[in-house]
C-alpha cells in the first residue's frame, strides 16, 4: 500500500469584468477576458489523499458524501489531473468551504483551484502558476482566476495553452473591500455551466463581447491607478451587461431577486450622496458592494438597515492558492 496526501487553500473571487459564455465549452475557453479580485476571508480547504488500497474515489464536501452531478464533475477533473501523471490510483477528497456553497459566491472557483493544487501536489508534481491556472480552468472557468494572488486577469487566449490567469496587482496594492449582502444562502436554480451554454442565444452577447477589450482596459487601468470612480463605473456597466445577456437568453435567466434590486438602488443613492460604492452581481442574487477601506463599516451598517439583508460578509483582497 502506498499513500500520499496534500492540502490546499484557495479563495473565491468576485469578477469586476465578467466571464460569460465559452468559445469552446469542453476546454472552457471563454468568449472574453475577465478581471477579478480574490476574497481573503472566504476559503475552500481541500485535502486529497491517494492510496493504492482505496477501492473507489470519494468526495466529501462540507461533511457530506457527494453523489450525482457534484461527484461526477469532481471525478472528471480528478481524471484529467491523474492523466498528467498517468496514474489510476483512487483518491479521497475532503473539501470544506467557510461560506455558503452555490449562492453566487463562486464556490466552484475556489473549489476547483484548491482541488487542482492539492491533487497536483499529492501526485508529487510541482507546476508553474500558469499551468495550475490552465488546469483549474478546465474544472470551472473562474477557478483559473483563484490560482494567482490579489487582482487577477484571465486572458481569454485561443486554445488550451494560452487561456490562463495572472496577477495584475498584489493584494496589498489596493485595500478594496467587497461587502457581500447575502440575500439567499441556498444553491442557485441554474448553475453557471448551464448558463454559459445559453449566452450565445442572447442578441446582446455579441455586443457585450465586442466591447469587452475596452472595459478590460478601463478596469485594468483603474486598478493600477487605484481610481475608484473609474472602477465603479466600469464594474457596474459590466455587471448590467452580463445580466442583460442572461435575461435575454433562451431560456432566460433572472438571477436578481427583489432584494437585489433594493440593494442596487440603495447603492446608487448612497453614491449620489457622496459615498464611493459600486454594486456587482455574479450568477446569483447576492450583491457585492465594493468600497475602499475606511468606508466598509458604514456600508455594512447601511446594508443591514435594508429589508431582507440579514448578513453582510466583508472581504479584503485575497492571496493566491497555496499548499497548507
Ligand atoms: O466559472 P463559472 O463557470 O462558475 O462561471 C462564472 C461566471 C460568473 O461568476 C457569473 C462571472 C465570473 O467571471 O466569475
Amino acid at each position: 500500500m502506498t499513500t500520499s496526501t496534500a492540502t490546499a487553500v484557495a479563495h473565491p473571487n468576485i469578477a469586476f469584468i465578467k466571464y460569460w459564455g465559452n468559445r469552446d465549452a469542453a476546454l472552457r475557453i471563454p468568449e472574453n477576458g475577465s478581471i477579478s479580485m480574490n476574497l481573503a476571508e472566504l476559503e475552500t480547504r481541500t485535502r486529497v489523499t491517494f492510496d493504492t488500497s482505496f477501492p473507489m474515489d470519494i468526495f466529501d464536501l462540507n461533511g457530506t458524501r457527494q453523489k450525482g452531478s457534484s461527484y461526477e464533475r469532481v471525478l472528471k477533473h480528478l481524471n484529467l489531473l491523474r492523466g498528467i501523471r498517468g496514474i489510476s490510483t483512487h483518491a479521497h477528497i475532503f473539501s470544506e468551504n467557510n461560506f455558503p456553497t452555490g449562492a453566487g459566491i463562486a464556490s466552484s472557483a475556489s473549489g476547483f483551484a484548491a482541488l487542482t493544487l492539492a491533487t497536483i501536489a499529492a501526485m508529487g508534481l510541482e507546476l508553474t502558476e500558469i499551468d495550475l491556472s490552465r488546469l483549474a480552468r478546465r474544472g470551472s472557468g473562474s477557478a483559473c482566476r483563484s490560482i494567482p494572488a490579489g487582482f487577477v486577469e484571465w486572458q481569454k487566449g485561443i486554445n488550451d495553452r494560452d487561456s490562463f490567469a495572472f496577477s495584475i496587482a498584489a493584494p496589498e496594492h489596493w485595500n478594496l473591500i467587497d461587502c457581500i449582502a447575502v440575500i439567499e444562502e441556498g444553491p442557485k436554480a441554474t448553475g453557471s455551466s448551464e448558463g454559459h451554454q445559453g449566452a450565445a442565444t442572447s442578441p446582446y452577447q455579441a455586443t457585450r463581447v465586442a466591447d469587452s477589450l475596452r472595459r478590460l482596459d478601463i478596469c485594468r487601468q483603474a486598478i493600477k491607478a487605484r481610481d475608484f470612480a473609474a472602477l465603479a463605473e466600469v464594474v457596474e456597466l459590466d455587471s448590467s451587461m452580463m445580466h442583460a445577456v442572461m435575461m435575454t437568453s433562451k431560456p432566460p435567466l433572472f438571477y436578481w431577486e427583489p432584494d437585489s434590486i433594493r440593494v442596487i438602488k440603495a447603492v446608487q443613492s448612497w453614491r449620489k450622496l457622496g459615498l464611493p460604492v459600486a454594486a456587482t452581481l455574479d450568477a446569483g442574487p447576492n450583491v457585492h458592494i465594493l468600497c475602499e477601506a475606511g468606508s466598509e463599516k458604514q456600508v455594512e451598517h447601511k446594508l443591514l438597515n435594508i429589508e431582507g439583508i440579514h448578513q453582510v460578509i466583508l472581504c479584503h483582497p485575497g492571496d493566491k492558492a497555496a499548499l497548507d
